[in-house]
């Protein structure tokens, strides 16, 4: 496979990750047993699942001043992510407080810090990469302003867009017109829309999102896979069976394995079952990035076969 050119705009953490037994209810107290301290941030996340796939990735973003920026731009760096258009600026990184529970699900809390900065200026410093690109990805955990700009300049030099509407807003419809590929889960589709989504609904409801612009929308099931809809219709992906050990950043993983992947529209069922296999690895191990596979453990899964 040739190694797709990418820029990610996006948000980038330092994550405190909580192992516990259960996640608490609203007003309770309950005791963990671990802390770690790793790098995460969906866009961050995404371009690490990409650049260990084989992907040549550029992170747009932002950091703090503080020693978390140094070490987030330092990991990154060594992930092979590209961090020309990574600066810091002057205040705290982002942090995400992540609880993780025993049966693997989580509650993740972000406070955006430098993330929020991300300006439409720095898209324009960052024109030449987003132009050349195969594929500009954006998640929304930075100002939206800041992704409508990169996904005009992709627009209008012909590049493809990927948003993964996470966390997603009602005014993210702005940005469905200039999206190729739309690739949300349950909730951020009944966001989108504005109303509750019935299980087994998915797939009609988000062809409703179709008209407002995008070519595809990809949404993501967890255990039962991912659904594909376009014009011509909608198909499910199943997912692969793994033990699940922590979900954080399985979506992280699929946008990236899925932006790694993507080589047109003709072919986004075999590119979907590869991100299936990519976000069901990244669940087998606990944290962020350091839960993201290599291309070999990918292989490995998609030869087990199903999915
Ligand atoms: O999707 C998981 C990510 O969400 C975490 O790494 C956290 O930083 C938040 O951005």
């Amino acid at each position: 496979m040739t190694r797709r050119r990418l820029v990610v705009v996006g948000s980038v953490n330092m994550d405190l990750v909580v192992t516990l037994g259960r996640l608490p209810q609203p007003g309770e107290t309950v005791l963990g047993e671990q802390v770690l301290t790793v790098p995460g941030g969906k866009g961050a996340n995404q371009a690490v699942a990409a650049a260990r796939l084989g992907a040549r990735v550029n992170l747009v973003g932002r950091v703090g001043s503080d020693s978390d920026g140094r070490l987030l731009r330092a990991s990154l760096r060594a992930s092979g992510v590209g961090i020309r258009y990574l600066q810091p600026v002057a205040g705290p990184s982002g942090v995400a407080v992540v609880l993780v529970a025993a049966d693997g699900e989580n509650q993740i809390v972000v406070v955006p810090g430098a993330n929020g900065l991300l300006a439409p200026a720095d898209i324009e410093a960052a024109a030449t990469a987003i132009t050349r690109s195969d594929l500009v990805v954006a998640v929304l955990e930075v100002p939206l302003a800041t992704v409508e700009a990169a996904f005009a300049l992709a627009r209008r030099a012909g590049r493809p867009t990927l948003l993964n509407a996470a966390p997603a807003t009602p005014d993210a419809r702005a940005l469905l017109g200039l999206t190729t590929l739309l690739v949300i889960n349950e909730p951020e589709l009944a966001t989108l829309l504005g109303r509750p989504v019935s299980p087994g609904e998915e797939g009609e409801a988000a062809a409703n999102l179709l008209s407002a612009g995008p070519a595809a929308v990809i949404v993501t099931l967890g255990e039962r896979g991912a659904l594909v809809v376009t014009p011509a219709g909608q198909q499910l992906v199943p997912a692969f069976a793994v033990t699940v050990v922590d979900t954080t950043a399985a979506g992280d993983a699929f946008v990236g394995g899925l932006a790694a992947a993507y080589r047109g529209l003709e072919q986004l069922r075999e590119a979907v079952r590869f991100a299936n296999a990519v976000g069901a690895l990244a669940c087998t191990r606990l944290g962020a990035q350091p839960a993201l596979p290599s291309e070999a453990e990918v292989t490995a899964l998609l030869a087990r076969g199903s999915g």
